[in-house]
């Protein structure tokens, strides 16, 4: 089953008959699980309208680069860094010609070269057209770029011609667009992530906890488990999925997730520390509710197990990366615990108001000891893809 979960796709349409498949493309692709913005070109709509993939998509459909209403709202930079993925399809020759060229004459050709996100075309033209020297120097250039080529297949074409041309099936073209998630980069590896807070009972129906909402080590595992990895993801209580393919372990306190991860720990390639672990808990659990009786009442705390320094201090511990949440002098307070804690890798981010802990986007800083990069503010599902390819990098090179 293709799977898109989460994934923020760009569907360009380009002036084609095969434009008319666009329309299968798009409920594949939504039932794949994925968000789906449609870009239309002139050409484009000369076949399929607007309303149509409007109406599939469930949202507005852009066409013009400077168009007002859409500056406010999703103009081509937005566009392009919203994007997980960019495809073209169908790419006519004339759209092809454009992207080679790097032309910015339209919305679609201009957020293709505005865009970090891959961009893959699905060629669909008359067999005579495809062969011909032009077309086919602009599909090296585009190729050279690093822009994907999605087909074109073989067979009867709408102008009564057989040959190469023929864009794709839908089916094809949401699996190829799947498999560009699917890296490998993992592949085989044992992956044990962390994620969400945990919760340090007070009395039956209270406890001391964080703003952790999870979105960050469940969107980790998710890249991890498209990477090829065996992910198991030990959570504290939230209010997320589980992303396919990832086996999830349930936790509340601190002690448990620490239990949890130390039975797996020993068997693990990498650990992944995403948790907002409570560094505290309560030295009684009161068994039942504790009544309003006093003004004032004091609460003892003390210090949890640190699941982080545990794993990295085994004999054979696993490629250890923790996190580090920091509302100040983010990279010294960063080395400084990858040091202590004796980690090969640390993901610092900056919390406070606004930032990090609830939010759907972040910002990372990954250090290890000889190395600084910085992974800029983006979706966390993007930027879970981004630290799973730096680790699985730096996991190679250490092995
Ligand atoms: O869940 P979200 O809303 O998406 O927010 C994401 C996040 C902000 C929680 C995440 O990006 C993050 O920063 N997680 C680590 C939070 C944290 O506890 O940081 P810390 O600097 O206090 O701890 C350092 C490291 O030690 C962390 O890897 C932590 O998981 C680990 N730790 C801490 C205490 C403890 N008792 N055991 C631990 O393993």
């Amino acid at each position: 089953m293709i799977n898109l979960s989460n994934k923020q796709i760009i569907l360009g349409v380009s002036g084609s008959i095969a434009a008319y498949k666009s329309a299968e493309l798009l409920r594949r692709l939504k039932e794949a699980g994925a968000n789906v913005r449609v870009v239309l070109t002139t050409g484009g709509a000369e076949f399929v309208t607007a309303l149509t993939f409007q109406a599939l998509s469930g949202n507005p459909v852009h066409s013009e680069l400077l168009d007002t209403k859409a500056e406010a709202a999703m103009g081509h930079i937005e566009l392009a860094r919203w994007a997980d993925c960019v495809i073209v399809a169908p790419a006519s020759a004339n759209f092809i010609a454009r992207l080679a060229q790097g032309e910015t004459g339209d919305l679609l050709s201009t957020l293709c070269l505005a865009t970090a996100a891959p961009v893959a075309i699905a060629p669909a033209m008359n067999q005579q057209m495809w062969a011909n020297a032009a077309t086919q120097k602009n599909i090296r250039l585009l190729d050279e770029n690093g822009v994907l080529q999605f087909g074109p297949g073989e067979g009867n074409q709408a102008c009564g011609d057989i040959g190469p041309g023929r864009m794709l099936e839908a089916e094809q073209i949401a699996q190829l667009t799947a498999d560009i998630f699917h890296t490998g980069s993992l592949a085989g590896r044992t992956l044990l992530i962390t994620a969400g807070p945990t919760q340090e009972a007070i009395d039956p129906v209270r406890f001391l906890s964080n703003r952790s909402s999870g979105k960050m080590g469940y969107a980790i595992a998710q890249a991890a488990a498209e990477a090829g990895a065996i992910v198991t993801l030990v959570s504290g209580p939230t209010a997320l999925n589980t992303p396919p393919h990832v086996d999830r372990i349930n936790v509340r306190s601190a002690q448990q997730m620490h239990d949890a991860v130390m039975q797996h720990a020993d068997k693990c390639d990498i650990f992944i520390s995403t948790a907002a672990v409570a560094d505290y808990r309560p030295v009684h659990t009161a068994d039942q509710k504790i009544k309003k009786t006093q003004n004032t009442i004091t609460l003892e705390l003390q210090k949890n197990p640190d699941i982080l320094t545990d794993v990295a201090h085994l004999e054979n511990a696993p490629f250890t990366v923790g996190f580090a949440a920091e509302t100040e002098n983010l990279e010294q307070h960063a080395r400084e615990k990858l040091q202590r804690k004796k980690l090969n890798m640390i993901a610092a981010n900056l919390v406070g108001e606004g930032l990090a802990f609830e939010n759907d986007e972040n910002a990372l800083l990954v250090l290890t000891a000889n190395t600084k990069q910085q992974l800029t503010l983006t979706s966390k599902f993007a930027l879970g893809r981004e630290l799973i390819e730096v680790i699985a990098r730096h996991y190679q090179a250490a092995s």
